[in-house]
């Protein structure tokens, strides 16, 4: 099925997703430096900035930030007096995102911080930052605390989208021992149980495999 899965990505992306040299050129500089390639398909790159957009956000976070890939299709959504803020562990990864970035045009509305999340995330809490739009894509065995972040970020009406929930179905095995997985699985906990959000969750398949995603509204 994956061959059928692609295709079907790549009908969508060459039908919707136009050409673009920046994009593209992020997804070449990144593997060039030795970045995985995991970043955000086309397509779900783009579901993002128009999600960013039905929010009309004009602060938006992420978590995770690998060569920057997803980074610009958020930055895309914002007015011209938009921020976004992006965590990266791995300074060689933040290197790379910010020639990216930079090069997308996003120097001065894009700022990454280099360092754990789980570090960086008290710290934009004390600084006093509010986020329209939250998108969490790091290590997925901290998804529950990035949740739970995220929400004390969040205003009501903030959006959080977070990738990488179902795992090859795995998510759904009460037995697993993955910690990536379990990490999916409290998320979802939490945003059953947790009385500050709304949320939903939805599996995919595509180039990326078999795998999904969970939105949650914060009330
Ligand atoms: N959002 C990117 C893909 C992110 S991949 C895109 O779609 O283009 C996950 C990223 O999270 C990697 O770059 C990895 O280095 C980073 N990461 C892993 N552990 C982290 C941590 N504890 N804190 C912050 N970032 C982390
Ligand atoms: C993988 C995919 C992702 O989207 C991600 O954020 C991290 C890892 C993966 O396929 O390994
Ligand atoms: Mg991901």
């Amino acid at each position: 099925m994956q061959d059928k899965w692609t295709s079907v990505d790549t009908y969508f992306t060459d039908h919707l997703v136009p050409s673009d040299d920046v994009l593209e050129g992020a997804l070449k500089t990144s593997d060039e430096s030795g970045l995985p390639a995991i970043a955000v398909a086309p397509n779900q790159g783009k579901l993002l900035m128009l999600m960013a957009q039905m929010r009309d956000a004009k602060k938006i976070l992420e978590i995770g930030t690998l060569g920057g890939y997803s980074t610009i299709w958020l930055a895309r959504a914002l007015p011209a007096d938009g921020h976004l803020i992006t965590l990266e562990y791995e300074q060689h990864h933040a290197d790379v995102a910010s020639k990216n970035i930079k090069h997308a045009g996003f120097a001065d509305q894009v700022e990454i911080r280099v360092g754990a999340a789980i570090d960086s995330l008290p710290t934009l809490a004390d600084e006093g930052h509010v986020f329209d739009f939250i998108f969490i894509d790091a290590n997925k065995d901290d998804y529950p605390a990035y949740l739970d972040w995220s929400i004390k970020l969040s205003r009501k009406g903030t959006a959080i989208f977070a990738d990488n929930v179902v795992r090859n179905g795995e998510v759904a095995n009460a037995s697993t021992s993955d910690i990536y997985v379990q990490g999916a699985q409290g998320l979802i906990k939490m945003l059953n149980e947790d009385p500050r959000v709304n949320a939903t969750a939805l599996q995919t398949v595509g180039s990326k495999g078999y795998d999904g995603f969970a939105l949650a509204i914060v009330l």
